[in-house]
């Protein structure tokens, strides 16, 4: 077949090549294949032909006129495909960029207490106990012989709920958690009896039991609600002088000092004879010299023991209740409570 047309052909391609933009394109298609275009005049040119002249030139000009349209469509779609790439370029995402930040939280300074205290006397023996925070009155009051009427009820102010207990009396928001003692002797009991009846020495309570407590108190150092942690340890000959010890040990770990000085000062608790209030002081840093008070505690009330189902002859110990927000306050040197319980960010964060 003739190569009168290539060079045509060739220069189809190079003037498609040229064309930077679809327009640019389109106006060097119509120099080949538009109206005016090069093939078409030579197709028009053929009708002065012989009719075996038509065929020949018809089908070699066709085939020029069909390489040119390939050409074309090549080029269209390389410079689609241009497109597309430079506005995938223009809006890509940069991946390595920072993202909006989510700042890691942490715990709560009273939760960070809760657990430091769970640690320390874990570290002693002492087993963890959690319970109700809204209690019957036996077990807030009168098992901690504390009847009705007795004019200790008056030290605590306690929020009643809507509902009786089995007695009648309303169930209370639990205003300390020396009910747990109580329940946890008693879910313990079994473990007891059948250790005495295995012919074991009968073992020893130890216990802390950290929670929510509540009372009808609002000011810079009272909330209306407020964590407590009740420690008790009841044996065959545990003392006084235990509690000074564990106490103590408890205070300077806590507070990671040495020169921490403990007075055991004489109190009255409905559950516990001799009671104390414990307070300490602090010999160096912002608070020293002061006495503060920490927590009360005492020797197990007989009576107490008795309704925890144990016979006070043989289990003798003692209890002590602290408050975690507090020691929080003077370990960390926070003079407003209510600050625990605002959930303001720019304050709880400090504690990270
Ligand atoms: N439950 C007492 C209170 O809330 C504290 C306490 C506990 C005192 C145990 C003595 C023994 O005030």
């Amino acid at each position: 077949m003739t190569q009168e047309f290539d060079p045509i052909v060739a220069g189809a391609r190079e003037a498609f090549a040229k064309a930077g933009t679809p327009a640019e394109l389109e106006n060097a298609k119509a120099q080949y294949v538009g109206k005016a275009g090069r093939i078409t005049e030579l197709m028009k040119g053929l009708a002065a032909l012989s009719v075996e002249e038509k065929k020949t030139r018809g089908a070699a000009i066709n085939q020029a006129k069909q390489a040119i349209e390939a050409a074309l469509a090549e080029r269209r779609q390389a410079l689609a495909d241009a497109e597309l790439e430079s506005q995938l370029q223009a809006e890509a995402l940069d991946v390595s960029l920072p993202g909006r930040v989510r700042e890691p939280g942490g715990l709560h300074p009273v939760s960070l207490t809760m657990e430091r205290i769970e640690q320390i006397f874990a570290s002693m023996g002492f087993d963890v106990a959690d319970g109700p925070e809204i209690e019957s009155d036996w077990h807030s009051f009168t098992s901690l012989n504390n009847p009705p009427n007795h004019p200790a009820r008056s030290m605590q102010d306690t929020f009643y709920v809507d509902i009786d207990g089995d007695d009648g009396i309303p169930y209370n928001l639990r205003p300390h958690t020396s009910p747990m003692q109580v329940r946890y002797t008693h879910q313990h009991i079994k473990r007891y009896a059948d250790a005495v009846q295995r012919g074991e020495p009968m073992p020893e309570i130890r216990v802390i039991c950290p929670g929510r407590t509540y009372r009808v108190d609002s000011d810079a150092t009272h909330s209306p609600m407020f964590h407590q942690c009740e420690g008790l340890w009841l044996g065959e000959n545990v003392s006084f002088k235990d509690l000074k010890v564990v106490f103590t040990d408890f205070c300077r770990t806590f507070f990671e000092s040495d020169d921490l000085a403990l007075r055991f000062r004489p109190s009255f608790f409905p559950f516990t004879e001799p009671s104390a209030e414990i307070d300490i002081q602090f010999q160096s840093g912002p608070l020293a010299g002061r006495w503060l008070e920490v927590a009360g505690s005492g020797q197990v009330h007989p009576q107490v023991v008795r309704n925890m189902g144990l016979d006070p002859e043989k289990h003798i110990g003692f209890a002590f209740g602290m408050g975690p927000d507090r020691l929080t306050m003077l370990r960390y040197g926070v003079s407003d409570l209510r600050l625990f319980f605002d959930g303001d960010v720019r304050f709880l964060r400090q504690f990270r």
